[in-house]
């Protein structure tokens, strides 16, 4: 079981109330919080419940967190059993899901607490003491898409040890059933991310930035995730050109993503950190922003994906310049702890906007705590 870390920095997040086809049922809760409170992006925070269990508590130094839904949290002592939940009433559809993990030392024990932590029955994410110190005292995002189908959303705590579970704060917002190919991916699947990258830009997105993202996703640069074994010099580009093929049903992928990418003077490297033995889905964004290149066969570079020639791309012949292309990628029962993601130039350099990762990790694993996973979007 490993802990993975997503070099993110602080912050929360922004819900632009925009009705989809799909339905727009959202719930921002700030576990342990007496009060609803609006964030700096306008998203309004509702004071703590839902919840089975538990108590509420403030972390130790909270001039350090930024935001009023950070600073509180609710733990679940053992007095409270060993499973503790939120319930959100919700219709059914799929969702993405986003937690603040903190502890802060809250209890003045300077021990960070052990428990796995599921949504809908599926052990999602493991928290091991002891936690690295920074996570321990800066909390940290973690997110996920899943299916709902019952009319409620159960996030779930289980207590490993003595010291109890925390969670500083909860949300889900609905999104597209049909995104991320669930038509064959199918709907019993939960994808926690691994990485979403967002190349040559800094960490933005709901929560992090008043960049909007109409699934609540937030992308974190990619300089964290880069390898610079291959490629010394790394330029990133970016245009405020209108990109086409942004914001389209079913991944409503925004368009800032495509406004910046980085390319470089030979292959560009990254070096995804995943858990064995589990499969991935991989997304890569691309779009030329570079007007220099006017036609195709100016730039063509091949996607490798652990030393496995994936794709040949030309970014102009599939869609032209300032234009969206996207294409995604499953590796299965992976061998390894890294995943190493390559752009390998053809002709000219590669241009990457974008990468994404997820585990795909079946239902009813519930019962297997040892497949749990832990993303850590800091
Ligand atoms: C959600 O969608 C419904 C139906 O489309 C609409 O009436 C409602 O105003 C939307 N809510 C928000 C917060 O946008
Ligand atoms: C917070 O907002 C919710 C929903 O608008 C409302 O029902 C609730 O009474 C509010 N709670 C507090 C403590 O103000
Ligand atoms: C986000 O935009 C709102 C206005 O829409 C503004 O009041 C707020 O200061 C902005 N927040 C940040 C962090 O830029
Ligand atoms: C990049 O550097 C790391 C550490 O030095 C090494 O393990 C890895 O094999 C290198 N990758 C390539 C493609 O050379
Ligand atoms: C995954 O790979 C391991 C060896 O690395 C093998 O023992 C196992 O059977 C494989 N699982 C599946 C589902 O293919």
């Amino acid at each position: 079981m490993s802990l993975l870390f997503f070099i993110f920095s602080l912050p929360l997040l922004l819900s632009p109330s925009l009705s989809f086809s799909f339905g727009n049922a959202s719930y921002f809760i700030d576990c342990g919080g007496s009060t609803n409170t609006t964030d700096p992006f306008n998203t309004i925070w509702l004071s703590d419940r839902y919840f089975t269990g538990g108590a509420i508590s403030v972390v130790s130094e909270p001039l350090h967190f930024r935001y009023p839904q950070e600073k509180n949290l609710r733990f679940f002592p053992l007095s409270s059993g060993k499973k503790n939940c939120y319930i959100l009433p919700l219709p059914s559809g799929r969702y993405y899901f986003r937690t603040f993990t903190v502890y802060d030392n809250y209890d003045g024990k300077s021990h960070s607490p052990s428990f796995d932590a599921s949504v809908e029955g599926t052990v999602v994410f493991s928290w091991r003491s002891p936690w690295p110190e920074n996570l321990a005292r800066d909390g940290a995002y973690s997110d996920l898409f899943a299916f709902v189908k019952d009319g409620e959303a159960d996030v779930c705590f289980y207590s490993i040890a003595t010291d109890p579970p925390v969670i500083g704060s909860l949300e889900v917002r609905q999104i597209d059933p049909s995104s991320y190919d669930s038509a064959t991916i199918g709907d019993k699947f939960i994808l926690v991310n691994y990485g979403r990258l967002s190349c040559g830009s800094n960490q933005w997105g709901p929560g992090f930035s008043n960049d909007t993202d109409d699934f609540g996703r937030a992308w974190q640069s990619d300089s964290v995730l880069r390898t610079l074994n291959t490629t010394k010099i790394i330029h990133s580009l970016s245009t405020r050109e209108t990109i086409t093929g942004t914001n389209q049903p079913p991944n409503f992928f925004p368009a800032k993503l495509y406004q910046t990418a980085v390319t470089g003077n030979g292959i560009l490297e990254y070096a995804l950190s995943v858990d064995a033995k589990l499969d991935y889905v991989l997304w890569f964004h691309f779009a030329e922003i570079d007007s220099s290149v006017k036609q195709k066969a100016e730039r063509v570079f091949d996607v490798v994906v652990n030393e496995k020639n994936v794709k040949r791309v030309d970014v102009f012949e599939e869609v032209g310049s300032f234009a969206a292309y996207s294409l995604s990628y499953t590796v299965h029962n992976l061998s390894s702890t890294v995943l190493t993601v390559k752009f390998v130039p053809v002709i000219g350099a590669p241009i990457v906007s974008g990468i994404e990762n997820y585990a795909l990790i079946p239902n009813d694993l519930s019962t297997a705590p040892e497949q749990g996973t832990c993303v850590i979007l800091e």
